[in-house]
This record gives C-alpha cells, structure tokens and sequence, in this order.
C-alpha cells in the first residue's frame, strides 16, 4: 500500500492499472489547479510552506515534513489498506461482505452522500483564503496552509471515488465540485455553513474546532459505509481531520490563556478594559462559540430523519464507531431520544432510534466538543479566573429541524419574538465585536513573533524550535 510519487497523481489505489480512469482524472487534475490559484489562499503562490506530506497510509508515521509550494504540493489518492473479509456491519446487509463495487438500487444516494461530503471540502478553502493575509505568525500561517491543501486533498478523495465507481454521472459532478463557490448568489456551496464567511482568525479556529469536527463524526459515520472504497477512503481522511481540530482547539487556547494573562497582570476583567489593551475578552469569545455551534449543529439536518433510516438499513452510513456499539445494528426496536417544542417548554420524547440517527450523531459530536470546551476551561481555572465557557443549548440559533423557527436562550428557555430581539446581542457577534476582532488582524511574519493577543504555542510543528521560518517568503 506504498504512495506512489513518481505518477502525475500520487496514490495508493493503482490507478497506473486502470487507464480511462487514469486519464480521466488526469484531465480533471488542470480544472482542479484553476480552482487552486482562483480560490486557494489569497498571495500564496510563491510562499515556501513547511508542510506535512502523506508518505504511506500505515497509522504510524505517515507523514513527511519539507518546503513545498502549495501550487506543488502532491495531492493525491490514498485509501488506508483493505481489511480482509470485511463485512457490512449494520442495516439489513449485515454480514454480506462488504461492497467493492456499488450496489445498483444504491447509485443515486450514494453519489449524493458522497457529493455532499465533498463539496465541504473545497467551500471551507474558500472560505478561509483570505487570512494568510492577516495571520498572527508563522507558525499559524503554516497551519492554515496545511489544513488548506489538505481539505484540496479531500475532494481529490471524493473525486475519486466519483470518477471510479460513479461514471458519466460521477465525472460531472466532479466537475460541478469545482464549480460552486462558497457564498456565492448564483452557485453555492450546497450545506448553509459553508457559505458563512469566515472573517477573521478567531472564527478561523472556532471554525476548525467545531465545523472540521462536524467532518470528522460524518466522516467516522461514512467510514462505517458497507460501500468499502468510501470507508476506506474516509478512514485516512480522518487521520489528516485530528490536525485540523488540533489547530482549532489549541488556536482558541491560546487566545484564552493570552487574555487571562492580561486580565491578571492588569487586575480586570472588564471587556472594555481589555479590549483596550488588545486582547479578545472571554464574552466575545464565548459569543463566537455560541455562533459556531449552532450554525454548525444545523448541519446535522432533522433529528427525525427517514433518509438517515434508509441510509443506516440499507448499510450506506452508520453510526459513530459503529462496530464498537454492543447491540443489534439494525436498531428495529430500539429507542432514542429526542427534543420537541411544546407551546413554550421543549420536552423529550422517545422516537425510533432508527430515524434519530442524524440527531444521534449530532449527539455524540456534541458530547466531543463539550470535551473540547472543558479542556478550554482548565485555562482559566489555572488563572484563578471564575469564568468558564458553556455550550448553548441545542435549541439556540437554530434553522434546521424542530428548533426551526423557535427562540431558545442559551439557557434553553423559549422566548417570544419581543425577548429574543431584546436580548440575542448578548449571546452572538454582533457587527461591533466582529469589529474589534477584526481590528485586531494584522499580520505578523517575524519568526518566532506572535500578535499581541493570542499566545504563542506549548511546541512546534514536528518539534521545531520557537523561532523556526515556517513560512519562507523569497
Ligand atoms: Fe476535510
Ligand atoms: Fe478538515
């Protein structure tokens, strides 16, 4: 299962032994680089970047540390290695071996799974191109970079998988990929959070903590797929995802433990205060958070969903670490629960878990950024400072599914129309802080220099000294 490096498109998929598709993806390869130098990172083209190359899919040690251009940067195929025998694991396949070709009656759904999945890769590239401009160092501009050509990476992935197994159907929409634009008025991007603009590094790192964390739990479910080149597919893309949360997650640390610190050398906890002296105070932070937490939980879709039934039974996406799960996986009798609205209080009730599988998995991510949240939170408390951030209630900010057209708080209090707009400016950005933040974006490219209001990193990338150049501008 080595890369191979020496074809136009590296992988691990044998693709010299299939010559149409070979070819086929050898002409999607130009459209793709179009797309790189009109949508990829703004100002980039001659940056050497000191970047992470895949070199064998193996778990341990995979990756490979050099200079590289991004225009040149080896995007390619790679699927972690076949497991022998492997079976479907859940749904009324359960037990046929696992498919390695696509199942006639499944076709359409699965291009659209598949489609879906890979449109998000490219719209968060574009959503993100403007901030190399404006980057805090080095070292964070290296880590945009690096998420950057991997999410190119991850639609090469979908591609594939569209130009193998999916035809003349497949080829064109690989070619639509590369067509829609995040936030555009004419040709979005296809889910509602990837046509949010990303404005600034603080939405920058809520984003990869939260919405990348979004791709990871889909990505675990499709990896649960008895479609095996789409699960295995998913799993090496999974392994790239944990960088991306890792940037997302010590990114707002950072941020935090930069403000704590102001806020104990200068005795103050008073936003104004500290705004003045430079750094994001912990209420705006918590304002980003509930923002992208809740444009994010909408990504999930309904919480009783029949498609995510049918998708589940007919072994197509399953649940999170599924085959870890100890029950019968096919879920005909078993029960979850849900939320509903009810005049003004939201109670539970227990539905088929069979159809609560979207809110199911929107569960189990939520459970994995509280923990997240909590990791966050040993910052302060480390500072003697009492605040603590604190995930909104499900129902707050919601467009998708029974919160739809509700007003929930934080709190998970229903409020009318009158309350909300009262008080919504406390809980998300409003154009004032979204101000500030944005005041604060300079650009900072002295090696081991960081701007003034995040702090600089425990270590470096593939533990490189404080003042490594990991950008080289020539
Ligand atoms: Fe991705
Ligand atoms: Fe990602």
């Amino acid at each position: 299962m080595s890369i191979n490096y020496s074809e136009r498109i590296p992988n691990n998929v044998n693709l010299a032994g299939n010559k149409t598709l070979q070819r086929a993806l050898e002409h999607w390869q130009p459209g793709f680089l179009d797309w790189w130098k009109e949508m990829g990172p703004e100002n980039s083209k001659a940056l050497e970047v000191y970047l992470r190359t895949a070199v064998s899919v193996e778990p341990d040690g995979w990756a490979h540390f050099d200079y590289v251009r991004m225009p040149e940067y080896r995007w390619g195929i790679f699927l972690t290695p076949p497991e022998a025998e492997r079976k479907v694991n859940f749904g009324a396949h359960k037990g046929e071996p696992a498919w390695q070709e696509v199942p006639g009656e499944y076709r359409s759904t699965l291009r659209r799974i598949i489609v879906t999945q890979g449109d998000t890769e490219p719209a968060s590239v574009e959503q993100q191109r403007h901030l190399g401009l404006t980057c805090p160092s080095l070292y964070d501009l290296r880590n945009i970079f690096q998420v950057n050509v991997e999410e190119g990476r991850h639609l090469w992935a979908m591609v594939y998988l569209l130009h193998a197994y999916f035809g003349r159907d497949g080829r064109e929409e690989a070619e639509a990929l590369l067509e829609r634009r995040s936030g555009d008025a004419d040709n979005p991007r296809i889910l509602s959070a990837f046509n949010e603009k990303t404005p600034d590094w603080l939405s920058f790192f809520m984003f990869t903590f939260i919405t990348d964390r979004d791709g990871k739990f889909q990505l675990a479910a499709l990896a649960e797929s008895g479609f095996d080149p789409l699960s295995r597919t998913c799993r090496f893309m999974l392994t790239e995802e944990a960088h991306h949360l890792f940037v997302g997650e010590s990114g707002i640390g950072r941020i935090i433990q930069r403000t704590c610190e102001a806020m104990n050398q200068h005795k103050t906890d008073d936003p104004a205060k500290l705004r003045s002296l430079g750094v994001i105070d912990l209420p705006t932070i918590q304002k980003y958070l509930n923002f992208h937490f809740s444009v994010t939980s909408d990504l999930y879709g309904n919480e009783i969903s029949s498609n995510a039934a049918t998708f589940y039974t007919n072994g197509l996406k399953g649940r999170y670490e599924e085959a870890k799960l100890a029950d019968d996986h096919s879920l005909e009798t078993a029960e979850y629960t849900v939320m509903e609205v009810v005049g003004e209080n939201i109670v539970t009730k227990h539905v088929p878990a069979l159809t609560a599988l979207n809110e199911r998995l929107r569960d189990d991510w939520v459970k994995d950024v509280n923990a997240g949240v909590s990791r966050w939170n040993k910052i302060p408390e480390k500072a003697g400072i009492p605040f603590r951030f604190k995930l909104p209630h499900k129902g707050f900010h919601r467009r998708i599914g029974v919160f739809a057209g509700q007003h929930v708080s934080p709190e998970g209090q229903v409020l009318s129309e009158a309350a909300w707009t009262h008080q919504h400016k406390q809980w998300l950005p409003v154009e004032e802080d979204q101000a500030f933040v944005g005041s604060l974006m300079g650009r900072v490219t002295e090696p081991g220099k960081y701007a003034n209001w995040i702090a600089p990193p425990g270590r470096g990338i593939n533990n490189q000294p404080a003042n490594f150049e990991y950008v080289r501008f020539s």
